[in-house]
């Protein structure tokens, strides 16, 4: 039942990576690339609309062997055939992770206790179907008959990252509703974005799985205050949605039944935009748009089940992440996705990625002598290229990049396309080759230096190169190739839990934080309470409560 619990580095495959590591740490992408002659069609992944070339990684056909014999032998075959079958995986949480059940065609069976949970998927997805049509459609009114204009969703992590960053990678696939997300407890963000609504045709949906969560449980108060300023209280039920696993604290909450689109605890947070989380997708892009978002995110899962090790992209991909995470000892990783709609993908990586995989405890319980979870960060390109890229090509830190860009623009300016895509391109080759002395003399030689000026300068303006990048090129950015995206990323994040030797699916990493600051809430709102606290936060507290 449970999930093999083997310290990877007490593998022979992690023996065997250690001594070729120290083979291959130093040798230049040029020499591997002179040294394999097909290696670029090798280290190619051509699956539906992708197309996965991970050869400019520094990797020989070695290194791929030895890490898939990784993967072997830390039992990924079996821990993946736990993850679809709805074993209780999410250990310590006692719980199943069947986001992938989401997206499963009607006829599926997945069972959780006995119940076949695929007829209370099918539900939800009717409900949601049938309200996103009546709100777009304008069947469905507000208190004072009017459309809905404006629909704001009221959450916070995975109930908010996950809808937000794929509302506006849809962006080009939107309706006239205009979505807005309000996230953070900071007041200057709810009244921010308040101060553009109208009342009589804004629909506000909050989603928390728990609806236990102070920012999203504050924020949706402080709307409701605003709200009733406006309208009857009676108005509330057609303005107020909610999407829980809570229905008895949504309840309390005053919104209606009939308003509750209902999760399971089988979906973790930031797993969670494939089910009624979603909603805001569904009414921003129509639920056909939806509905193929999930529909691309089950063809990868059938392409991570089904696909040898070798071509399957989420394993190779997470597998080439372990190699720099534990032998190169990177320090974090780069996500670059040459399109603007991808605006906040990393910002949605970071909480999947690192949310998950951020842990020091192994699945035996002990304390672990060995790296894991990777720091994600990245920005679009072309932006990244003039903010943040120098220091990948001439710092003195390894950062492993992806490089996500798309054949085809969705507006059609081919002459802007093709400048974005050069540099997608360009990138990759510059961070691969980079640029040696003799080419920076030559240059500089060309321009009519001076003899002493070239020695000056010439060796700030060498580029060791070597650096490795995965370029994914997607045909286009559409719901179902983003539903595909993102669900690659999710099974990497497990692949590499597994081989970590983790629980990925638990957070209790940001209890902590949440505890203490409910103490010094106290304190801050109440003269009579002052608690104990270190030196440093005693003064930062008295500061604040001086200067406020
Ligand atoms: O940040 C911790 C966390 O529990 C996330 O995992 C989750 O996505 C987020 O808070 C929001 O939780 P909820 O949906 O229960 O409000």
């Amino acid at each position: 039942m449970a999930l093999p619990t083997i310290n990877p580095t007490t593998t022979n495959a992690w023996r065997k990576l250690q001594a070729h590591f120290k083979t291959i740490e130093h040798v230049h992408l040029k020499t591997l690339f002179s040294q394999h002659e097909n290696r670029a069609n090798d280290m190619t992944i051509n699956w539906e609309d992708f197309y996965l070339d991970y050869s400019k990684h520094r990797v020989s056909e070695e290194t791929m062997t030895l890490l898939l014999e990784l993967a072997d032998e830390v039992g990924l075959k079996s821990a993946m055939n736990k993850y679809f079958e709805g074993d209780i995986i999410n250990q310590t949480e006692g719980r199943e992770v069947l986001h992938t059940a989401l997206r499963n065609p009607k006829n599926a069976v997945v069972n959780v206790q006995g119940q076949n949970v695929m007829e209370d998927i099918y539900a939800v997805k009717a409900k949601i179907n049938e309200f996103s049509n009546q709100v777009i459609n304008g069947h469905l009114k507000g208190y004072t008959h009017q459309s809905f204009t404006d629909v704001v969703n009221i959450g916070i992590g995975g109930s908010d990252l996950g809808p937000a960053m794929v509302v506006e990678a849809l962006g080009y696939y939107k309706n006239q509703l205009q979505t807005h997300f309000v996230s953070n407890v900071d007041g200057d963000h709810v009244h921010e974005v308040l101060k553009t609504l109208n009342p009589e045709t804004t629909l506000f949906v909050i989603v928390s799985k728990t609806f236990t969560t102070q920012e999203t449980l504050s924020n949706a108060t402080t709307i409701r205050h605003w709200f009733l300023k406006h309208a009857p209280k009676s108005a509330v039920s057609k303005h107020f949605v909610a999407v829980s696993t809570n229905i008895e604290k949504v309840k309390a909450f005053g919104i209606d039944e009939n308003n509750i689109f209902p999760m399971w605890n089988w979906v973790g947070g930031r797993f969670s935009l494939w089910s009624a989380v979603g909603l805001s997708i569904s009414l921003a892009v129509g639920f056909e748009n939806f509905n193929l978002l999930l529909q691309g995110a089950h063809k990868m899962d059938e392409h991570f089940k089904t696909e040898d090790f070798d071509k399957n992209i989420p394993v190779i991909t997470a597998l080439l992440s372990v190699w720099y995470n534990n032998f190169f000892h990177s320090e974090s990783e780069a996500v670059i996705p040459y399109s603007q709609y991808l605006n906040q993908f990393a910002t949605y990586l970071q909480q999947g990625i690192m949310e998950s995989n951020g842990k020091s405890i192994d699945r035996n319980g002990d304390k672990i002598n060995y790296q894991t979870g990777t720091i994600i960060w990245g920005e679009p390109g072309t932006n990244a290229q003039h903010a943040f890229f120098q220091l990948i090509h001439q710092g003195t830190k390894l950062i492993p990049a992806e490089f996500i860009g798309f054949a085809k623009s969705l507006h059609g300016d081919q002459d802007h396309q093709d400048k974005l895509m050069s540099n997608f391109f360009a990138q990759t080759e510059a961070l691969m080759n980079g640029k040696t002395k003799q080419e920076v003399i030559d240059e500089l030689k060309a321009q009519g230096l001076s003899e002493s000026d070239i020695a000056t300068l010439t060796p700030f303006k060498i580029f060791d190169g070597n650096k490795p990048t995965t370029t994914l090129l997607i045909d286009k950015l559409t719901p179902e190739s983003l539903g595909k995206l993102i669900a690659m990323y999710e099974h990497r994040i497990f692949v590499q839990g597994i081989v970590w030797n983790i629980f990925s699916y638990d957070q209790f990493g940001v209890e902590l934080g949440k505890q203490l600051a409910n103490t010094i809430l106290e304190e801050l709102q109440n003269e009579n309470v002052i608690n104990n606290h270190d030196g440093s936060t005693s003064n930062l507290i008295k500061y604040y409560k001086s200067q406020r």
